[in-house]
């Protein structure tokens, strides 16, 4: 049991010791405050542990250096958007090319072909559109699905993160489904545009779409929003088998799941979206996101003469398939997020927790760490959680945060969302020892405490 009297001491300290360490760090935040909501350029960015974010100056490879010159080994790599490591060179080299070539002409480039065949031999569809979120191939493909099913839902799954798109901000409460708490101005109530259950619930799935008013389903093949949250065993085989009879489309929000592999999830465990979306890593940092079809859903797609895809008809945006971006994502994919990469990658996270489970059970703590291809993270109750639910109710946010500023005020960068790390083709077996020596002190202070 953690003395929460004691935990909260513990806290105040590290951020007395954080507020010490980051003079210039905290000069920038307070002018910031002029000129910018929150002082951060992101509200988002309000999430870091210390009262006030890190400034940053320099991030190459696995480190990021702020403004008071502090260096730190990043297990964040930018929620995933820096996967590659912080601008990779062949990327960088791309980007700089590019850059001085033409950023965006609303004209295709010979390099958005190459990057189409190199996304159908790592995830299987068949044919590709660029986007510059993951957010927005969410939003499209939402649309796609509506449009060619002619069915007015869609449904997710509760605790479940896919971007600010409008349809997944819903969650059960209680069990029932409602807007998902602190959904910002939501347009209509989400249960009007969506249904939503708990992951790994087949009995519930299956309800849900029997009345086939569901044009797709929209999932991460494994949560990692909500902390990580693996699929059982026949999870998917079951998932696929519904949607198919109910002739509800299956799509797959690979953003975060490419840490499973060159091909992701999909691939790794030989899934068959008929749409799959994903962004953030994929053009090593740069604003760049992709969502595919197979033949089947592109054909249904151009067979509805009265879509517009190409004006005003909801698909699209102006920068999307720009020149620099596909030139980034054709650097990153050739060069950088190879499988050579990920073969450096995955054992590092398996030594992360290894390095980690043995911490928890030298101090006999009931906490478990779980692992995702590159991706690791730990988490304040025994057991493994099933579902977005039971993942929400082990959210422990004074623990979180003294973790997190422990680890930050000895140099190490944790995703500020909640307790997980992430691996980079730059992060070394070293960097992972230094996170268990450090998470290892963290957790003697609590048990002195
Ligand atoms: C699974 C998943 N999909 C989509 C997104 C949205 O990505 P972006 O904010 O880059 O549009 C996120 C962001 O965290 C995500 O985790």
């Amino acid at each position: 049991m953690i003395d929460r009297h004691a935990l909260s001491h513990l806290l105040e300290h590290e951020r007395e010791l954080f507020q010490e360490k980051h003079p210039r760090s905290y000069e920038l935040y307070t002018r910031a405050q002029n000129s910018l909501l929150g002082g951060v350029p992101m509200t988002w960015m309000m999430k870091w542990a210390g009262g006030f974010p890190v400034f940053m100056r320099d991030a190459n490879g696995a480190r990021v250096i702020d403004v008071d010159d502090i260096s730190y080994i990043d297990f964040c790599l930018g929620d995933t958007g820096a996967m590659a490591g912080h601008s990779p060179r062949a990327t960088a080299d791309a980007l700089a090319r590019q850059g001085a070539n033409g950023i965006t002409t609303m004209l295709p480039t010979e390099d958005a072909i190459w990057v189409g065949n190199e996304l159908t031999r790592r995830f299987g569809l068949d044919l590709w559109q660029f986007t510059l979120t993951a957010t927005d191939a969410n939003r499209f493909v939402i649309r796609i699905a509506r449009e060619i099913t002619q069915r007015p839902k869609i449904l997710v799954m509760n605790y479940c993160y896919h971007g600010s798109v409008d349809e997944t901000l819903i969650a059960l409460h209680d069990g029932v489904a409602r807007a998902r708490e602190g959904n910002v101005g939501a347009p209509v109530d989400p249960t009007v545009t969506s249904k939503v259950v708990e992951f790994n619930d087949l009995t519930a799935l299956e309800r849900a779409l029997e009345p086939r008013d569901v044009a797709c389903v929209l999932l991460e093949p494994a949560m990692t929003n909500i902390g990580i949250v693996l699929p059982d065993e026949n999870y998917h085989a079951a998932l696929r088998e519904f949607t198919r009879k109910t002739e509800t489309l299956l799509v797959i929000d690979e953003t975060h799941t490419f840490c499973a592999g060159e091909g992701g999830y999909t691939r790794a465990k030989g899934l068959q979206p008929d749409i799959l979306t994903i962004g953030k890593a994929i053009a090593g940092g740069m604003a760049a996101g992709a969502f595919g079809v197979t033949r089947d859903v592109a054909e249904k797609m151009f067979a509805r003469k009265d879509a517009d895809y190409v004006d005003v008809g909801g698909i699209g945006g102006t920068l999307a398939g720009n020149a620099l971006s596909i030139a980034a994502m054709r650097a990153t994919l050739e060069n950088v997020l190879t499988a050579d990469a990920f073969a450096h990658m995955i054992p590092l996270a398996e030594r992360w927790t290894r390095g980690v489970a043995n911490v928890i059970e030298a101090f006999d703590l009931p906490w478990h760490v779980t692992q995702l291809g590159a991706r690791a993270e730990y988490r304040f109750i025994p057991n493994p959680p099933r579902n977005g639910g039971q993942a929400a109710a082990a959210h422990d946010d004074l623990l979180e945060q003294y973790m997190h500023l422990y680890a930050l005020n000895r140099g190490i960068l944790l995703t500020p969302f909640h307790n997980m790390a992430l691996m980079s083709p730059a992060t070394t077996k070293s960097d992972v020892d230094y996170h268990t020596l450090v998470f290892g002190e963290s957790v003697s202070q609590l048990h002195q405490a």
